[in-house]
């Protein structure tokens, strides 16, 4: 008997040992992160062997496991929910049941998952989705994209603006109700660089009539270039989205060849001849004082000119928003950006705060701290909810 005790205090101590995570005083029910962390952990050693067994991608594992939390399109007391297709995007529809009282707002919503994951089915967006639709009274499309590494950018970008572009048409918002002076679009992570992305794709685009009153980038990626800021530094090893992860989606993004990704781990991915666009993403001079503390400002160093030729898209304003210039920026819509303290991308978020305010566009930035990368997805964490209460109340006063 008294052995059967001690392996399972020995068993206790390993299991321990695995959920427990250091993290900072500030974190809210810090148990709960430890759990979701240790369930990430095990997803992604399960993904790495299959990897590394020659059995499957990393990314396609971790997509089928995580199917199991996606939802089917059910209509609530309040939102009448149902799939369809834009111009063969599969999208996810809401719209309020009561009765309108005049045109309704629109919102077009992007997932994330790093071009490679999720869908807008997964549980946690479609209740987003629902709340938005139901709070705002608006008319929600929750769109999917082509996923790497089976498709590598410009796919997701041509998806998101190929259905964003059925959406926005005036036939389509006069059938669904919607009025043409207040629509937008939002998204989160690779969804948020996406958004920001088509934002800046709908200015040039003569074929567009309707203009978006509003942009909501929630923690966004948008550089490739320097994966070496202060945020990137700091929170190398947080949960959710370590550098690694962060740096391997971008490079999946680009490509299956692992070697992009390993110059980027050592920040030496861009060419001379590209030296110019660090301008753009210069924290050093875009971020606020109290985000630069302690951390000294390296000019890059410079990368092979051959992988900048065999994968010109992370050189591309259409992967990297960050990269276009002030007058391109001047023209954008009213603007609302997440950070969070314990995120990668948070100088991403940050430093395009700061490039659009000096071009002249209105910016309201919510910069959350004691908050992690994907908050917005973790609704039944505190922090969760309280994000996306501030969320939809500034759509509400905005949109
Ligand atoms: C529907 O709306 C009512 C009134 O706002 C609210 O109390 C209820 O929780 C909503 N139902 C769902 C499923 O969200
Ligand atoms: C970045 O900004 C700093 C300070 O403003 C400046 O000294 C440095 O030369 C800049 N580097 C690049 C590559 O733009």
């Amino acid at each position: 008997m008294g052995k059967i005790y001690f392996y399972f205090l020995i068993l206790g101590v390993l299991i321990a040992y695995y959920i427990y995570t250091p993290l900072p005083d500030n974190i809210e029910e810090p148990w709960k992160i430890m759990l979701f962390n240790a369930l990430m952990k095990t997803s992604s050693y399960l993904a790495l062997f299959a990897e590394i067994l020659g059995i499957n991608h990393f990314m396609e594992s971790i997509v089928f496991l995580s199917s199991f939390l996606e939802v089917p399109p059910t209509s609530d007391e309040n939102v009448t929910v149902r799939d369809t297709t834009f111009n063969n995007i599969p999208v996810r529809i809401y719209v309020p049941k009561r009765k309108p009282e005049s045109l309704r707002r629109g919102l077009f919503y992007i997932h994330g998952g790093g071009w490679c994951l999720n869908s807008n089915a997964l549980f946690s967006y479609d209740l987003l989705s629902r709340w938005t639709a139901d709070r705002l009274d608006a008319v929600v499309i929750s769109t999917n994209y082509r996923l790497a590494p089976k498709y590598h950018f410009p796919v997701q970008f041509e998806d998101v603006y190929t259905a964003l572009k059925w959406f926005l048409h005036p036939k389509f918002l006069e059938g669904y109700g919607v009025d043409p002076g207040r629509v937008g679009i939002s998204g989160d992570s690779a969804g948020g660089n996406l958004a920001a992305v088509v934002t800046q794709q709908l200015l040039d685009d003569p074929d567009v009539k309707v203009k978006l009153k509003i942009q909501s980038l929630i923690y966004p990626a948008l550089q490739t270039l320097d994966v070496d800021s202060p945020s990137y530094r700091e929170n190398s090893h947080f949960p959710v989205l370590p550098k690694s992860l962060m740096v391997r989606f971008w490079s999946e993004y680009f490509t299956t060849d692992r070697s992009l990704e390993e110059a980027m781990l050592s920040n030496q991915h861009v060419p001379v001849e590209s030296s110019h666009l660090f301008q753009f993403v210069n924290w050093s001079s875009l971020l606020p004082e109290k985000f630069k503390k302690g951390h000294i400002y390296k000019n890059p160093t410079h990368g092979s000119s051959e992988l900048a030729k065999k994968y010109p898209g992370f050189l591309d304003v259409r992967a990297a928003p960050l990269l276009a210039d002030d007058k391109k920026l001047r023209g954008l819509p009213l603007t609302y950006v997440i950070t969070c303290q314990y995120d990668v991308l948070r100088d991403d978020g940050l430093m395009y705060v700061t490039r659009l305010r000096n071009a002249g566009v209105q910016v309201t930035h919510n910069h959350i701290e004691g908050a992690f990368h994907g908050t917005l997805s973790f609704l039944q964490f505190n922090i969760g909810h309280r994000t996306v209460n501030q969320y939809i109340s500034w759509l509400h006063t905005n949109l």
